[in-house]
């Protein structure tokens, strides 16, 4: 099996903190080139040094926020101007928690731009190459809300499957050109968002932190949350050659914790 990445060129967004970075790192780490992409410069140039470059890969890094479609797509297309790339991961902040019914209206408009509106700017960004090169591998960080909406995540229950339908959708159209479109569904992992999560969690266990994470494990078969890095590996294997027949699934990483089929 061919899961070497020599030779490829992957953009992987928010990269310098949780699941985005053990990706760049992964990726990296089987030989591809990464540009990584985040707001906070100070950081994504710490993460650049972290990067493994014994294939004599020049990683390289711009800075956009996602909350600024504009910006997003001024940048990516100054750094297109530089690079094609044949790995785009999609990946950023997760919209912010609570129940859905005390949410801003606003919230919505926001996350549906930061994880849909992008999405699509950066697909469009990237597809003219990946055409070229007969190579593509697009692949979102979404969340296992797309088969199960988690209580307390009412905006991102709702943002996830537009970007999930998106995602299918693009996958049909991409096919033809050797480019495939998949979604990677992150269980409970142990990153700064989930420790917001579990915060927000808290007040329904009396605000006790330990009560709610005993009991978010607890619904987890494998009985304790994912590292980073074991979503980073799922994801290394769809952006590879071995992966190639793969097109338009939601692969969930959860330890078993999605209750569908
Ligand atoms: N952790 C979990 O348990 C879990 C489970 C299911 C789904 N997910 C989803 O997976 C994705 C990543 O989660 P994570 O836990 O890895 O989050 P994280 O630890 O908070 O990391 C988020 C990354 O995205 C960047 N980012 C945040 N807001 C951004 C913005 N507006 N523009 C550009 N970059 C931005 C951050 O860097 P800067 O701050 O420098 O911009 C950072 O690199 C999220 O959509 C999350 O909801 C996570």
């Amino acid at each position: 099996m061919n899961i070497d990445l020599t030779g490829k060129n992957a953009l992987v967004c928010g990269s310098t903190a949780g699941i985005g970075k053990a990706i760049a790192l992964q990726l990296a780490e089987n030989g591809a080139t990464v540009t990584l992409v985040a707001r906070n410069e100070e950081k994504l140039k710490e993460t650049l040094i972290e990067l493994a470059h014994e294939q004599g890969q020049k990683h390289n890094y711009f800075v956009a926020d996602f909350s600024n479609p504009a910006e997003v797509k001024e940048k990516v297309k100054i750094a297109a101007e530089r690079k094609t790339w044949h790995i785009l991961i999609n990946n950023t902040g997760g919209p912010k928690g609570g129940p859905i019914f005390s949410a801003a209206p606003e919230e919505f408009i926001k996350a549906f731009s930061q994880h849909l509106e992008c999405n699509q700017i950066m697909v469009q960004a990237v597809v003219p190459g990946m055409k070229e090169s007969d190579y593509g591998r697009i692949i979102n960080i979404i969340s296992t809300s797309v088969k199960q909406p988690i209580d307390g995540l009412g905006v991102s229950n709702t943002i996830r499957g537009a970007v999930a339908s998106w995602s299918k959708t693009m996958a049909n159209e991409l096919g033809q050109y050797g480019i495939t479109v998949n979604n990677v569904l992150p269980g409970f992992t142990a990153t700064d968002r989930l420790a917001d999560i579990i915060k927000n969690a808290s007040k329904r266990f009396d605000g006790s932190e330990e009560k709610a994470t005993a009991f978010m494990k607890s619904v987890v078969p494998a009985r304790r949350f994912a590292q980073p890095g074991e979503i980073a590996n799922a994801v290394a294997f769809l952006a590879s050659e071995a992966a190639s027949y793969i097109n338009g699934v939601n692969l969930p990483v959860d330890g078993g914790r999605t209750k569908s089929l």
